[in-house]
Protein backbone atom coordinates (compact mmCIF):
# COMPACT_ATOMS: atom_id res chain seq x y z
CA UNK A 1 0.00 0.00 0.00
CA UNK A 2 1.29 3.41 -0.73
CA UNK A 3 2.48 5.61 1.96
CA UNK A 4 -0.06 8.38 3.21
CA UNK A 5 1.37 11.90 1.80
CA UNK A 6 2.23 14.51 4.31
CA UNK A 7 2.50 17.98 4.02
CA UNK A 8 4.51 20.50 6.91
CA UNK A 9 4.42 24.08 6.39
CA UNK A 10 7.57 24.93 8.35
CA UNK A 11 10.79 23.46 8.41
CA UNK A 12 10.51 22.01 12.03
CA UNK A 13 13.69 19.98 13.68
CA UNK A 14 14.55 17.06 12.12
CA UNK A 15 14.75 14.82 15.36
CA UNK A 16 11.18 16.41 15.80
CA UNK A 17 9.68 15.25 12.22
CA UNK A 18 11.55 11.90 12.67
CA UNK A 19 8.78 10.07 14.38
CA UNK A 20 6.89 10.46 10.98
CA UNK A 21 10.06 8.73 9.16
CA UNK A 22 8.86 5.76 7.41
CA UNK A 23 5.46 5.83 7.94
CA UNK A 24 4.61 8.47 5.20
CA UNK A 25 6.15 10.66 2.28
CA UNK A 26 6.93 13.27 4.06
CA UNK A 27 7.53 17.22 2.54
CA UNK A 28 8.41 20.16 4.58
CA UNK A 29 7.83 23.92 3.10
CA UNK A 30 11.46 25.29 2.74
CA UNK A 31 10.57 28.77 2.46
CA UNK A 32 11.66 31.33 4.51
CA UNK A 33 8.07 32.84 4.38
CA UNK A 34 5.01 31.98 5.17
CA UNK A 35 3.36 30.40 2.76
CA UNK A 36 0.74 32.05 0.35
CA UNK A 37 -3.13 30.82 -0.04
CA UNK A 38 -2.15 29.83 -3.44
CA UNK A 39 1.17 28.15 -2.31
CA UNK A 40 -0.62 26.47 0.95
CA UNK A 41 -3.36 25.48 -1.94
CA UNK A 42 -0.99 23.34 -4.35
CA UNK A 43 1.21 22.56 -1.32
CA UNK A 44 -1.82 20.20 0.46
CA UNK A 45 -3.70 19.35 -3.16
CA UNK A 46 -3.14 15.11 -3.00
CA UNK A 47 -2.22 15.11 0.43
CA UNK A 48 -3.48 12.64 2.93
CA UNK A 49 -2.17 15.12 5.93
CA UNK A 50 -1.38 18.83 6.69
CA UNK A 51 1.10 20.01 9.81
CA UNK A 52 0.40 23.89 9.92
CA UNK A 53 1.31 26.85 11.95
CA UNK A 54 -1.13 29.49 13.25
CA UNK A 55 -0.06 31.62 9.99
CA UNK A 56 -1.33 29.48 8.15
CA UNK A 57 -5.33 30.27 7.23
CA UNK A 58 -7.29 27.37 6.19
CA UNK A 59 -10.66 28.20 4.61
CA UNK A 60 -13.67 27.16 3.67
CA UNK A 61 -12.81 27.31 0.13
CA UNK A 62 -9.35 25.44 0.87
CA UNK A 63 -10.96 22.94 1.88
CA UNK A 64 -13.82 22.65 -0.34
CA UNK A 65 -11.32 21.62 -3.14
CA UNK A 66 -9.24 19.26 -1.28
CA UNK A 67 -10.29 15.67 -2.29
CA UNK A 68 -7.89 13.63 -0.03
CA UNK A 69 -7.26 15.55 3.09
CA UNK A 70 -8.02 13.47 5.46
CA UNK A 71 -6.09 15.49 8.92
CA UNK A 72 -4.86 18.55 9.73
CA UNK A 73 -2.87 19.13 12.75
CA UNK A 74 -1.74 22.52 13.92
CA UNK A 75 1.22 23.50 16.24
CA UNK A 76 -1.11 25.48 18.17
CA UNK A 77 -3.59 25.85 21.00
CA UNK A 78 -5.80 28.02 18.90
CA UNK A 79 -7.46 27.24 15.95
CA UNK A 80 -9.17 30.35 14.86
CA UNK A 81 -6.97 30.05 11.57
CA UNK A 82 -8.87 27.12 10.48
CA UNK A 83 -12.52 26.74 9.31
CA UNK A 84 -13.28 23.84 11.83
CA UNK A 85 -16.85 23.77 10.78
CA UNK A 86 -15.85 23.04 7.04
CA UNK A 87 -13.21 20.65 8.10
CA UNK A 88 -16.13 18.80 10.66
CA UNK A 89 -18.69 18.49 7.35
CA UNK A 90 -15.82 17.08 5.24
CA UNK A 91 -14.95 14.46 8.28
CA UNK A 92 -11.54 15.70 8.87
CA UNK A 93 -9.99 15.69 12.35
CA UNK A 94 -8.28 19.35 13.60
CA UNK A 95 -5.43 18.30 16.40
CA UNK A 96 -4.12 20.74 18.32
CA UNK A 97 -1.39 21.20 21.27
CA UNK A 98 -3.25 21.86 24.44
CA UNK A 99 -1.83 21.66 27.95
CA UNK A 100 1.67 22.81 27.20
CA UNK A 101 1.72 26.43 26.88
CA UNK A 102 -0.35 28.10 29.62
CA UNK A 103 2.12 28.31 32.40
CA UNK A 104 4.50 30.20 29.36
CA UNK A 105 1.98 31.82 28.01
CA UNK A 106 1.24 33.44 31.25
CA UNK A 107 4.36 34.34 32.37
CA UNK A 108 4.63 36.42 29.53
CA UNK A 109 0.88 37.80 30.21
CA UNK A 110 2.43 38.64 34.00
CA UNK A 111 5.19 40.29 32.49
CA UNK A 112 3.35 42.31 30.08
CA UNK A 113 0.93 43.13 33.15
CA UNK A 114 4.35 44.50 35.31
CA UNK A 115 5.55 45.98 32.76
CA UNK A 116 2.80 48.34 31.40
CA UNK A 117 2.02 48.75 35.54
CA UNK A 118 5.57 50.12 36.08
CA UNK A 119 6.40 51.58 32.68
CA UNK A 120 9.26 49.52 32.13
CA UNK A 121 9.64 49.71 28.12
CA UNK A 122 8.95 53.13 28.50
CA UNK A 123 11.48 53.65 31.05
CA UNK A 124 14.27 51.33 29.33
CA UNK A 125 13.95 53.84 26.09
CA UNK A 126 14.22 57.12 28.14
CA UNK A 127 17.71 55.61 29.27
CA UNK A 128 18.51 54.25 26.21
CA UNK A 129 18.16 57.52 24.50
CA UNK A 130 19.89 59.58 27.01
CA UNK A 131 17.29 61.17 28.36
CA UNK A 132 18.06 60.82 32.03
CA UNK A 133 20.34 64.01 32.65
CA UNK A 134 21.85 65.11 35.79
CA UNK A 135 19.62 68.14 35.67
CA UNK A 136 16.95 65.60 36.65
CA UNK A 137 18.38 62.25 38.11
CA UNK A 138 15.91 61.04 40.28
CA UNK A 139 12.25 62.85 41.56
CA UNK A 140 9.65 62.18 43.69
CA UNK A 141 7.43 62.17 40.91
CA UNK A 142 9.41 60.32 38.06
CA UNK A 143 8.12 57.92 36.12
CA UNK A 144 5.04 57.09 38.53
CA UNK A 145 3.57 54.15 38.02
CA UNK A 146 0.45 51.84 39.48
CA UNK A 147 1.10 49.16 42.43
CA UNK A 148 1.03 45.76 41.78
CA UNK A 149 0.66 44.15 44.93
CA UNK A 150 -2.98 44.56 46.42
CA UNK A 151 -4.56 45.69 43.32
CA UNK A 152 -7.19 43.99 41.92
CA UNK A 153 -6.21 41.32 38.91
CA UNK A 154 -9.68 40.36 36.66
CA UNK A 155 -9.00 37.22 34.75
CA UNK A 156 -11.14 36.78 31.68
CA UNK A 157 -11.26 32.99 30.51
CA UNK A 158 -10.68 30.46 33.15
CA UNK A 159 -9.17 28.28 31.40
CA UNK A 160 -5.58 26.74 31.68
CA UNK A 161 -3.90 29.93 30.80
CA UNK A 162 -6.64 32.24 32.66
CA UNK A 163 -6.08 29.49 36.04
CA UNK A 164 -2.02 30.13 35.83
CA UNK A 165 -2.27 33.86 35.52
CA UNK A 166 -4.62 33.91 38.40
CA UNK A 167 -2.09 31.76 40.82
CA UNK A 168 0.57 34.75 39.60
CA UNK A 169 -1.90 37.13 40.21
CA UNK A 170 -2.52 35.34 44.01
CA UNK A 171 1.26 35.18 44.61
CA UNK A 172 2.04 39.13 43.94
CA UNK A 173 0.16 39.93 46.56
CA UNK A 174 -3.52 40.83 44.50
CA UNK A 175 -7.44 40.36 44.79
CA UNK A 176 -8.08 38.12 42.16
CA UNK A 177 -11.35 38.26 40.44
CA UNK A 178 -12.26 35.59 37.47
CA UNK A 179 -15.37 34.94 34.90
CA UNK A 180 -15.98 32.20 32.52
CA UNK A 181 -18.61 31.81 30.05
CA UNK A 182 -19.66 28.64 31.89
CA UNK A 183 -19.39 28.53 35.58
CA UNK A 184 -15.98 27.07 37.23
CA UNK A 185 -15.01 26.74 40.84
CA UNK A 186 -10.77 27.95 40.75
CA UNK A 187 -8.71 28.26 43.74
CA UNK A 188 -8.28 31.64 45.10
CA UNK A 189 -10.29 33.19 42.22
CA UNK A 190 -13.21 35.19 43.29
CA UNK A 191 -15.98 34.62 40.81
CA UNK A 192 -17.91 37.56 39.83
CA UNK A 193 -20.13 38.64 36.99
CA UNK A 194 -18.18 40.37 33.65
CA UNK A 195 -19.29 43.87 34.61
CA UNK A 196 -18.72 43.26 38.04
CA UNK A 197 -15.12 42.28 36.86
CA UNK A 198 -14.44 45.32 34.77
CA UNK A 199 -15.83 48.16 37.23
CA UNK A 200 -13.36 46.28 40.34
CA UNK A 201 -10.26 45.27 38.61
CA UNK A 202 -7.40 47.55 38.46
CA UNK A 203 -5.65 44.95 35.63
CA UNK A 204 -7.93 42.58 33.41
CA UNK A 205 -6.13 40.00 31.53
CA UNK A 206 -7.96 38.27 28.72
CA UNK A 207 -7.86 34.29 27.98
CA UNK A 208 -10.80 34.00 25.93
CA UNK A 209 -10.34 32.02 22.40
CA UNK A 210 -10.77 34.09 19.41
CA UNK A 211 -14.41 32.42 17.91
CA UNK A 212 -17.01 34.16 16.18
CA UNK A 213 -18.69 34.82 19.41
CA UNK A 214 -15.92 36.52 20.82
CA UNK A 215 -14.86 38.45 17.72
CA UNK A 216 -14.95 42.39 19.53
CA UNK A 217 -15.78 40.83 22.66
CA UNK A 218 -14.01 44.04 24.21
CA UNK A 219 -16.58 46.71 22.14
CA UNK A 220 -16.46 50.16 23.59
CA UNK A 221 -18.72 49.87 25.83
CA UNK A 222 -16.86 46.95 27.57
CA UNK A 223 -14.12 48.98 27.48
CA UNK A 224 -15.51 51.64 28.57
CA UNK A 225 -16.74 50.01 31.74
CA UNK A 226 -13.57 49.20 32.89
CA UNK A 227 -12.37 50.95 35.61
CA UNK A 228 -10.77 54.15 35.47
CA UNK A 229 -7.02 54.20 35.36
CA UNK A 230 -7.58 50.69 34.33
CA UNK A 231 -4.61 48.23 32.58
CA UNK A 232 -5.87 45.83 30.04
CA UNK A 233 -3.91 42.63 29.29
CA UNK A 234 -4.07 40.54 25.60
CA UNK A 235 -2.15 37.33 24.93
CA UNK A 236 -4.94 35.93 23.75
CA UNK A 237 -6.02 36.77 20.22
CA UNK A 238 -6.32 39.63 18.25
CA UNK A 239 -9.56 40.65 16.86
CA UNK A 240 -10.85 39.72 20.68
CA UNK A 241 -10.60 43.34 21.35
CA UNK A 242 -11.91 46.41 19.14
CA UNK A 243 -8.23 48.32 19.05
CA UNK A 244 -10.25 51.96 17.79
CA UNK A 245 -11.98 51.15 21.09
CA UNK A 246 -8.58 51.06 22.94
CA UNK A 247 -6.81 53.14 21.23
CA UNK A 248 -9.34 55.61 22.04
CA UNK A 249 -9.87 54.38 26.01
CA UNK A 250 -5.97 55.01 25.93
CA UNK A 251 -6.11 58.17 24.34
CA UNK A 252 -7.94 60.09 26.97
CA UNK A 253 -6.82 58.56 29.69
CA UNK A 254 -9.77 56.57 30.57
CA UNK A 255 -7.34 53.43 30.94
CA UNK A 256 -3.65 54.27 32.19
CA UNK A 257 -1.97 51.39 29.70
CA UNK A 258 -2.09 47.97 27.94
CA UNK A 259 0.31 45.22 27.44
CA UNK A 260 -0.57 43.59 23.74
CA UNK A 261 0.66 40.22 22.42
CA UNK A 262 -1.21 39.97 19.77
CA UNK A 263 -3.43 42.03 17.32
CA UNK A 264 -6.38 42.04 14.78
CA UNK A 265 -3.80 41.83 12.22
CA UNK A 266 -0.52 40.44 12.33
CA UNK A 267 2.60 41.87 12.25
CA UNK A 268 0.83 45.37 13.50
CA UNK A 269 0.59 47.71 10.64
CA UNK A 270 3.40 50.27 10.67
CA UNK A 271 0.04 52.91 10.39
CA UNK A 272 -1.84 51.39 13.71
CA UNK A 273 -3.07 53.99 15.66
CA UNK A 274 -1.24 52.17 18.66
CA UNK A 275 2.42 52.57 17.73
CA UNK A 276 1.80 56.39 18.41
CA UNK A 277 0.95 55.61 22.41
CA UNK A 278 3.28 55.86 24.95
CA UNK A 279 1.27 53.68 27.20
CA UNK A 280 1.25 50.46 25.34
CA UNK A 281 4.20 47.68 25.97
CA UNK A 282 3.63 45.60 22.56
CA UNK A 283 5.31 42.52 22.30
CA UNK A 284 4.86 40.33 18.81
CA UNK A 285 2.75 37.02 19.03
CA UNK A 286 5.19 35.67 21.56
CA UNK A 287 3.08 34.25 24.20
CA UNK A 288 4.46 30.67 24.12
CA UNK A 289 7.90 31.60 22.73
CA UNK A 290 10.11 29.43 24.67
CA UNK A 291 12.27 26.72 23.41
CA UNK A 292 10.88 24.01 25.50
CA UNK A 293 7.52 24.78 24.87
CA UNK A 294 7.87 25.65 21.16
CA UNK A 295 9.30 21.90 21.37
CA UNK A 296 6.60 20.03 23.52
CA UNK A 297 3.82 22.08 20.71
CA UNK A 298 5.83 20.27 17.92
CA UNK A 299 6.18 17.07 19.44
CA UNK A 300 2.35 16.90 19.92
CA UNK A 301 1.46 18.29 16.31
CA UNK A 302 3.48 15.49 15.08
CA UNK A 303 2.00 12.63 17.66
CA UNK A 304 -1.51 13.75 15.99
CA UNK A 305 0.05 13.28 13.11
CA UNK A 306 1.34 9.89 13.49
CA UNK A 307 -1.88 8.99 15.23
CA UNK A 308 -3.94 9.91 11.78
CA UNK A 309 -1.57 8.05 9.91
CA UNK A 310 -1.52 5.08 11.75
CA UNK A 311 -5.68 5.31 11.32
CA UNK A 312 -6.47 6.01 15.50
CA UNK A 313 -8.19 9.09 16.24
CA UNK A 314 -5.56 12.32 17.56
CA UNK A 315 -4.96 12.58 20.81
CA UNK A 316 -5.52 16.07 20.88
CA UNK A 317 -8.41 16.56 18.76
CA UNK A 318 -10.92 20.17 18.81
CA UNK A 319 -13.56 18.08 16.38
CA UNK A 320 -13.42 14.23 18.61
CA UNK A 321 -17.34 14.30 16.88
CA UNK A 322 -15.79 13.29 13.24
CA UNK A 323 -14.97 9.86 14.80
CA UNK A 324 -18.13 9.10 15.68
CA UNK A 325 -19.17 9.51 12.33
CA UNK A 326 -16.48 7.48 10.48
C1 LIG B 1 -1.36 29.26 20.15
O1 LIG B 1 -0.80 28.15 20.16
O2 LIG B 1 -2.53 29.39 19.79
C2 LIG B 1 -0.59 30.43 20.61
O3 LIG B 1 -1.15 31.62 20.22
C3 LIG B 1 0.85 30.36 20.17
O4 LIG B 1 1.57 31.25 20.96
Amino acid sequence: MALKRVFVTYRLPEDILRPLSGICDLEVWTGNKPMTPTELFSAICDRDGIICLLTDEITRSLLENQEKLNFISSMSVGVDHIDVAAATNRNIPVGNTPGVLAETTADLAFGLLLAAARRIAEADKFVREGQWMSDMPWSPDFFLGKDVHGATLGVVGLGETGKAVARRGKAFGMRVLGWNRTQKDVEHVELVTLDELLAESDYVSIHIARTSETLLFFDHERIMSMKKGGILINTARGGIVDETALANALKIGHLAAAGLDVFETEPLQARSTFLNLKNIVFSPHIGSATASTRKRMAELAVENAVAAIAGRPMPFCVNPEVYRSR
